[in-house]
Formats: structure tokens, C-alpha cells, sequence
């Protein structure tokens, strides 16, 4: 790579912004959308910073959570999910709504050792757990601020000479990602000191089986269809389709991206982390003999029930959730006060987003009720300015397929003032 690169992170951000422009050959339209989304704040997030990334936030309606209605923004850049999210809230709002448990908020790690005598070890560890749990307190300012800080020091075996020792972090209303990973290293310094080990690494774990909420929801047959008769055939293809996503791997996948769709969304409006939402949610359906959908549904008497326990590793402060403002308007929005009303909101837009996602799959299929917002999408990508779209989707919407070829000449007809 040309050297001049090699410290650009050291310059001021006029000159990085200059050497991209003369590097890529920009124009000014293109400098000027770079120059029109950078902002302070987020230059001091990241490294190299050039401008804002910016994606669509909507807001999805009708949930009502634990009896509370809640109005939820999604960041996301995928046309029908704040629709589907909306759609299965509704569905499952008409039988007293979701409930949701947050079952346990814990931030977990591990500290992994090369050890030749591993009973030695494992008595160590057993005798001091007390004074690695005061080591992890006093080594971060924030351990004792947010909850009762490091806790639940176990021993586990890797491989014949590999081991690691587990701890939690009850990090109250902070994922506590930072202050788990300071408190992991400081007390992993201290048992390498005083044990015959290696220290390999020490890090949280983003298999989050200890930040889990249980969300139930129901919808009665009627709610799913037209006619009651036809909406208990919709309930059981769904199950159907839930019991298809427990035996095969592709389809499980799938299953489990359309509850991210909403998982992610919610969440990057929350400011949170979602790839470690993501890390947490396959893991955690990796976790029994073979890959599985996270949530299931099955029909009792006149309801198709849905159950959905799924790992939420989020925090209400700290990080970047403390420093995007749009954020703290998000919560705003959604008037959830804590952490633990956060996590419950965001695994009920999964299980809503799953249901949306199922029922249309199992009766009209998944094109038809996108297909609005797909021409939109379409319109756009193919050159359409805002104030042309309805038109674009009109016209595309009287052809019998479409494609990128046909918006193009559409969009030229328009302007030259001729129709198909
Ligand atoms: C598309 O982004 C998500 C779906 O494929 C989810 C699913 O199949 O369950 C519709």
C-alpha cells in the first residue's frame, strides 16, 4: 500500500478528507454529502473517521407489552420490516398482547489458562474466589456503579491441558462489556502470578446464556385470516413451519434472520451493539444437539401460541448508547425507562417480526405484501428522485415482471413527459 497511508490515522480530518477526495477522483456533489453528514461527536468515536453513515428509521406500531402500548423505532435499511413488525404486533395485540420476562441480566467471560497440573489449579481457583471477586471490584471505577458487580467464579475444562475460569458481571443498567473485559484482565494477571498456568486470553463471551428474556404471545384464528376456518388453516402451517424451522438447518437460519431483522433494528436504534445480538442469538440456538429456529409456534384450542426465549445482551447506558443522539430520543419514543423494559421491547419485536414473517410465508408468500415498498426500493436504486416515485411505482406496477431495465425506461418516459 502507498506509505502516504500509513499514518493517516495521525492527521487532522481536513487532510484525511482531502487525500480521499483526491484518491477516489470525487466530485463535488460527492464531497458534499461527505462534508454534509460528518458531525463532531462521531468523529471522536472512531478511528479515520470520514462522515455519517446514515440509515431509514421508522417507527413500528401497535405493540403492547406486559399490558403497556409502546411505539418502537427500527433502524434498518430492508423495506418491509418496520411494516411486518407492525403487522405482527397488531396480530398479537388482539389477545391482551406479549408477555415478556427478563429471566437474567448477567455479562459473562472467561479466562482461559494453559495448565499442566489442572486439580491444583481448579482448588486455587475454589479457595480464592473471594479475592479474585475483590480484585475484579476494585479493578474498574464502574464495577459497583451500575449492579453488584463481578460474581459466579467457576472452573471449566476446555481440552486435556486447556481451562478456563468463567466469571459474571451483574452490570446492572451498562452491558458492561468494558468493565467485564478490564475486570477479567486484571484478575487473570493475578491467578497466572500465583498458579503453575499460562494465560492464553481473557475476554467476555458473547454466548449471553445469562441475558435472557421469555416473551409469549397469541393470536386467535380469526385474527389471522378472514374467516375463522381459514385462519386455523394459516395457524397450523404456521406451526407447521415452526416445527420445519426445530429440523432443518437452512430453514431454521432463516427463521432466526427474520427475528434479527427486528432484534437488529430495535436495537441499532437503541444505540446497542447488534453484532453481539446476533453473535448471542445463533449461539444460543446452537446450543442443544443441532441448530434451531429460537422461537416456536403451535396451536392450543383457538390460538396459535408463539414462545420465543432468546438472549438480549444490551445496556441502557454507556457506550455508544450514551453518546448517539438519536438515542436517547429513541427512548424516548418508546418510553422505556431501564435496561430490563429495553431487553423485554426488543425480544418482542423479534417474536412479532417471526409471526409477520411466517403467516406471510405460509398463505400469500413473502413478495406480494413487500411488493409496494420493493418498487419503491427499486424506483430509487434505478435513479428515481423522491418526488418521482409514486409515479415510477405506478407504472411498474402494471408491468407483468420487472426489472432494473424496465425502472430505468420508466423513469425515462416520465421526464420525457410520455407513458408506457
Ligand atoms: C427476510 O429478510 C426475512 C424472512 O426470510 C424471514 C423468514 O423467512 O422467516 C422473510
Amino acid at each position: 500500500m502507498d506509505p502516504q497511508w500509513k499514518q493517516f490515522y495521525k492527521l487532522s480530518y481536513l487532510k484525511r478528507a482531502k487525500m480521499i477526495e483526491n484518491h477516489a477522483h470525487l466530485n463535488s456533489d460527492e464531497d458534499g454529502l461527505i462534508s454534509k453528514n460528518k458531525n463532531e461527536v462521531s468523529q471522536n468515536l472512531i478511528e479515520n473517521y470520514l462522515t455519517n453513515f446514515s440509515l431509514p428509521e421508522g417507527i413500528a406500531v401497535n405493540f403492547l407489552i406486559n399490558g403497556k402500548d409502546y411505539l418502537v423505532p427500527m433502524v434498518t435499511e430492508e423495506p418491509s420490516v418496520v411494516a411486518a413488525a407492525s403487522n405482527g404486533a397488531k396480530m398479537l395485540s388482539q389477545n391482551n398482547g406479549i408477555s415478556a420476562e427478563v429471566i437474567n441480566k448477567l455479562v459473562d467471560g472467561e479466562m482461559i489458562f494453559k495448565v499442566s497440573d489442572k486439580l491444583g489449579f481448579e482448588n486455587f481457583i475454589k479457595d480464592h474466589k473471594s479475592e479474585i471477586i475483590k480484585i475484579a471490584n476494585q479493578s474498574h471505577p464502574s464495577a459497583l456503579k451500575h449492579g453488584d458487580g463481578a460474581q459466579k467464579i467457576c472452573t471449566r475444562s476446555i481440552s486435556s491441558n486447556y481451562l478456563a475460569v468463567d466469571m459474571s458481571l451483574d452490570a446492572g443498567e451498562s452491558m458492561g462489556a468494558n468493565t467485564l473485559n478490564t475486570m477479567l484482565e486484571a484478575c487473570s494477571k493475578f491467578i497466572a502470578k500465583k498458579t503453575d498456568s499460562q494465560l492464553l486470553m481473557a475476554i467476555l463471551t458473547n454466548y449471553s446464556a445469562h441475558a435472557l428474556v421469555k416473551v409469549v404471545g397469541k393470536v386467535s384464528f380469526d385474527h389471522l385470516a378472514k374467516s375463522k376456518k381459514a385462519g386455523k388453516m394459516v395457524a397450523q402451517r404456521i406451526a407447521e413451519a415452526s416445527e420445519i424451522a426445530q429440523l432443518d438447518i437452512k430453514r431454521a437460519t432463516t427463521h432466526n434472520k427474520g427475528i434479527m431483522n427486528g432484534i437488529d433494528a430495535v436495537a441499532m436504534a437503541f444505540g446497542n451493539d447488534f453484532r453481539a445480538l446476533e453473535a448471542a442469538l445463533h449461539s444460543f440456538a446452537a446450543n442443544s444437539e443441532k441448530y434451531h429456529g429460537i422461537s416456536t409456534w403451535e396451536v392450543q384450542r383457538e390460538f396459535l401460541v408463539g414462545k420465543m426465549t432468546i438472549p438480549i445482551p444490551v445496556g441502557f447506558v454507556g457506550g455508544a448508547t450514551s453518546v448517539l443522539p438519536l438515542v436517547e430520543v429513541n427512548k424516548k419514543i418508546a418510553g422505556i425507562k431501564n435496561v430490563k423494559e429495553e431487553m423485554k421491547v426488543i425480544a418482542s419485536v423479534g417474536l412479532a417480526q417471526n409471526l409477520a414473517a411466517l403467516k406471510a410465508l405460509v398463505s400469500e408468500g413473502i413478495q406480494k405484501g413487500h411488493m409496494n415498498l420493493q418498487l419503491k426500493s427499486m424506483a430509487l436504486a434505478n435513479g428515481a428522485k423522491p418526488k418521482e416515485v409514486d409515479q415510477v411505482v405506478a407504472e411498474l406496477r402494471k408491468q407483468s415482471s420487472v426489472d432494473a431495465r424496465s425502472a430505468k425506461k420508466i423513469i425515462r418516459m416520465i421526464r420525457s413527459g410520455k407513458r408506457e
